[in-house]
């Protein structure tokens, strides 16, 4: 089968960066419909936690198909989408216990922002630039990791006020990651005095990693920082956990990382070892401000998704997948760092646990998206399938599975430096 004699029945709006058709996965490897086998470095962005098919999410999905696919969670409850609330309840952190399925990403972020504007009876949303929510029309609204996303979506959600993120892109040149830090609070200081009261602003909504903006880490005195504004303000905190959560920075959740508990959480890509789920997660407190029918879905809590969540939090235990992401994450880096040495063009090597990013740059340190699409496609000729992130398209991310092995990291960087030789 050819993507070529289907493409005419698909909207070009998808950025596709491969014509592959997959046929099947396991684990860290992805078979075409030609046969032929890549690493795949993207597993759907993030979501495959577990490598594609893990034996214990298809034998989840599988037993739970053969008793019910659907019912409604708007009207009756299901065994495995209760236990799944629990068991997410227990692993979140602080106080955060009361839960909201939904279907994706986007959709999740909508429903926390609705959530916090009903909880505090307030209207403006403070998000950051370089951040990524989704592609709803409310999720874009609070979207600014590339204008492209926003293009014609005016107008968009009303009351959304953007505020720096402490990157390298966003601040002044030459400024370590404290100066970063002191400006960016600065910055949202500043929105608070001659833009926006804060006594109007419902929440602040980030990424506590940037994904999509470049897999940037921010320091830990900024995150603080804007805890701390927030509880001066009574604004709720919003951690957009849906790509750096669950496992991929080495924490359960990327918050963690700096000590900071949301008010409200969104959780979604590994939450369900591949199937569409993603979770609101907050306070039993806040959540009581929702009253019943100010939220709703239809597929949300969907007990096959469950089933599948609740295998791949039983295959966390078991397999010890922290552990292995701190381990495995610290390997990739070191040997990504010692590769930096050898060609000065990757400029930056950045992230926590699993979720990595090299970024490419000229000598002088303008980006060189050229040089990510060289290497790209020298890996794909290769044998492996990579993403890339940033406003300049000049970073790759690797999101390698999170029980990847070190024979498997191996693999993924002895196919990788076939790439930066092609540079
Ligand atoms: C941080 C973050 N939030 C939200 C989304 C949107 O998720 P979805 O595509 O499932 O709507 C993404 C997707 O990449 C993401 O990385």
């Amino acid at each position: 089968m050819k993507f070529e004699d289907y493409k005419q029945y698909l909207s070009p709006a998808l950025a596709k960066s491969t014509d592959l058709v997959i046929k099947s996965g396991k684990g860290l490897y992805i078979t075409d419909a030609d046969g032929k086998t890549y690493i795949d470095c993207v597993q759907g962005i993030a979501v495959n936690a577990l490598g594609h098919c893990h034996p214990a999410v298809v034998e989840a999905i599988t037993r739970q198909a053969g008793l019910l696919i659907n019912g409604s969670f708007n009207m009756a409850n299901f065994e495995s989408t209760l236990q799944l609330a629990k068991k997410l309840a227990e692993v979140a952190p602080g106080n955060l216990s009361s839960i909201f399925f939904s279907n994706g990403g986007a959709e999740a972020n909508d429903g926390a922002m609705k959530l916090a504007k009903a909880c505090s009876k307030r209207t403006s949303i403070i998000a950051f630039k370089g951040s990524f929510h989704g592609r709803t029309v409310g999720a874009t609204s609070v979207t600014a990791s590339n204008s492209k996303y926003r293009k014609y979506c005016e107008p968009q959600m009303g009351g959304v006020y953007f505020a720096t993120y402490p990157s390298r892109d966003l601040c002044p040149k030459g400024f370590d990651a404290e100066q970063r830090s002191e400006y960016c609070l600065n910055d949202l200081k500043s929105l608070f005095a001659y833009v926006v009261a804060p006594e109007t602003v419902a929440a602040i909504l980030m990424e506590p990693v940037q994904g999509e903006g470049g897999y940037v880490v921010p320091p830990q005195s900024f995150v603080k920082g804007v805890r701390e504004l927030c509880d001066q303000y009574g604004i709720l905190l919003i951690f957009d956990e849906i790509q750096s959560g669950y496992g991929r920075t080495g924490k359960m959740f990327a918050g963690e990382n700096f000590d900071v508990v949301p008010d409200i959480m969104t959780v979604g890509k590994a939450i369900a070892g591949g199937l569409p789920m993603s979770a609101i997660v907050s306070t039993p407190e806040i959540m009581e401000e929702w009253h019943p029918g100010m939220h709703g879905t239809t597929f949300g809590g969907n007990p096959v998704c469950a089933a599948a969540g609740l295998a791949v939090l039983e295959q966390f235990e078991q397999l010890h997948i922290l552990d292995n992401v701190n381990q495995m994450g610290a390997y990739l880096k070191s040997n990504l760092l010692t590769l930096q040495k050898k060609y000065p063009f990757m400029y930056d090597v950045r992230g926590l646990g699993l979720m990595l990013a090299v970024e490419y740059a000229h000598e002088d340190g303008t980006p060189a998206p050229e040089i990510w699409a060289t290497c790209r496609k020298a890996c794909l000729d290769a044998g492996m399938m990579t993403l890339n992130c940033g406003v300049n398209g000049n970073g790759q991310r690797f999101a390698t599975p999170l029980n990847i092995t070190k024979d498997e990291v191996d693999k993924v960087l002895e196919v990788y430096e076939i790439g930066l030789k092609a540079v």
